[in-house]
Order: C-alpha cells, then structure tokens, then sequence
C-alpha cells in the first residue's frame, strides 16, 4: 500500500472527507456538496465511515453497539480495517473509474476520539492510519468546526455508544480535530459550521474550488 502523502487518482476525480464533531453537520454539508459537485456536472459517490461495504457496516455495527465492550486500540483497529475496505473496494474503484467521493468522517475522528479522547499515542496512531489505510489520499479533508455546545443542541438525543460519552468526551474529540487540522496541513482545513446551511455550504464549495 502506497505510503507517500501525494494523491493516487490517476483520473480527474476527487475524493473529499467532511468529519468533525458529532452533530456539527456532516451528513447535511455531504448531501450539499454532492448536490454542489452534480450540478457541475460530476458523477458523485457518498460515503460514511465507518461502513460503505457489507464488511464494514458489520464493524460499524460493532463498533457503534451499547453493548461492545472494545478497548481504544481494538476501536482503532477496526475503525482502520473498515476504512482500508472501503478505500480498496469502494474509494479506489470510484476514483478510478472518475467519480467523486464524498466521505463521512476519516482520519481526523479516528485520530480525535482514540489519541485525544482515550489517549493513545499520537505519532502511532498517526503511523497507523497513513500506512494501513494511507491510499487513496483525500485531496481534501474540511473539518466542520462548530461548538460542542451548538452541536449538542442540533444533534439532540445521543443514539450509540460514542454520542453516548457526554459534553466533556466531545470536547476532547473536537481539540483532537483541531490538533489533525496542525499536524496534516497540506490536504486538510477546517471551515467554520456555525451559520445558517446555505452559509456553511457556501465556505465548502469555496474549499472544495481551491482543489480543481
Ligand atoms: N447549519 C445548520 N444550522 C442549523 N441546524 C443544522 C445546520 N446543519 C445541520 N443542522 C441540523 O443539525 C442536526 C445535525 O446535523 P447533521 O445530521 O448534518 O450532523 P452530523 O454531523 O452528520 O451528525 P452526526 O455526527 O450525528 O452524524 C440535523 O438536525 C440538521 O438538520
Ligand atoms: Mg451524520
């Protein structure tokens, strides 16, 4: 597996990542920005991690159970398995066949919750996550800033074992996205998320455009 930071598209497609805290609006700004690459007349693919294959969305179910009792590292374990699926049966075929991908969540979550979060070391999960599941590279990686605070309110009532881990576990989660934004800056940026819809769709259009 490809360990260089350059991306591996050899067509014109582009594969995008929007993560950050939950309830800060990924899932709205994906289908926005699906909508925005189709009416430029691309062909679109929309993920969410993890999950997107039959193998990952049973981690997923794993993962997200009440009821799994799974250490950090065996959390990022899998959390890496089910990406490394989805980026060999689900991102590559799509890239190369020239269509986009828009992908729910990646690297900066799974660094987020297992190094800030639950405090696994840094530069090894690090390691772990570009050699195991290094390739294809996101061309671009937005990080949706938003205040926990404002992003409990809009998420509402926690429905799995991560939403479940209260105030203070997302605010550690949302310094460990801070932290990716430094330490990988040449594929990702954070876009500010508090504002209306259409505004926040707008600053992600504007990132996305900087990529072409
Ligand atoms: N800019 C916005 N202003 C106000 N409400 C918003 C905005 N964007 C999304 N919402 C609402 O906030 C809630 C959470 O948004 P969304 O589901 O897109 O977030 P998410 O990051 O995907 O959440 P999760 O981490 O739970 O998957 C939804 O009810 C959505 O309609
Ligand atoms: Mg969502």
């Amino acid at each position: 597996m490809k360990q260089s930071s350059e991306p591996t598209s050899p067509s014109s497609a582009r594969f995008f990542v929007l993560d950050g805290v939950d309830g800060c609006g990924k899932s709205t700004q994906a289908r926005r920005l699906v909508a925005h690459l189709e009416g430029l007349g691309r062909r679109v693919e929309h993920l969410r991690e993890p999950g997107g294959t039959t193998e990952g969305e049973l981690l997923r179910e794993l993962l997200l159970d009440r009821d799994s009792d799974l250490s950090p590292g065996v959390e990022a374990l899998l959390f890496c398995a089910a990406r490394r699926q989805l980026l060999e049966k689900r991102i590559g075929p799509c890239l190369e066949a020239g269509v986009d991908v828009v992908c729910e969540r990646f690297h900066p979550s799974t660094f987020a919750y297992q190094v800030f979060a639950w405090g696994l070391p840094e530069d090894e999960l690090l390691k772990m996550l570009h050699t195991w599941a290094g390739s294809p590279e996101p061309h671009l990686t937005m990080i949706l800033e938003l205040p926990v605070s404002l992003a409990v309110e809009r998420r509402g009532a926690a429905t799995d074992r991560f939403e479940d881990r209260g105030a203070e576990f997302q605010e550690r989660v949302a310094l460990g996205m801070k932290r990716y934004v430094e330490l990988c800056p040449r594929t990702t940026v954070g876009v500010d998320a508090d504002g209306d819809e259409d505004q926040v769709a707008a600053r992600v259009a504007q990132a996305v455009q900087n990529v072409f």
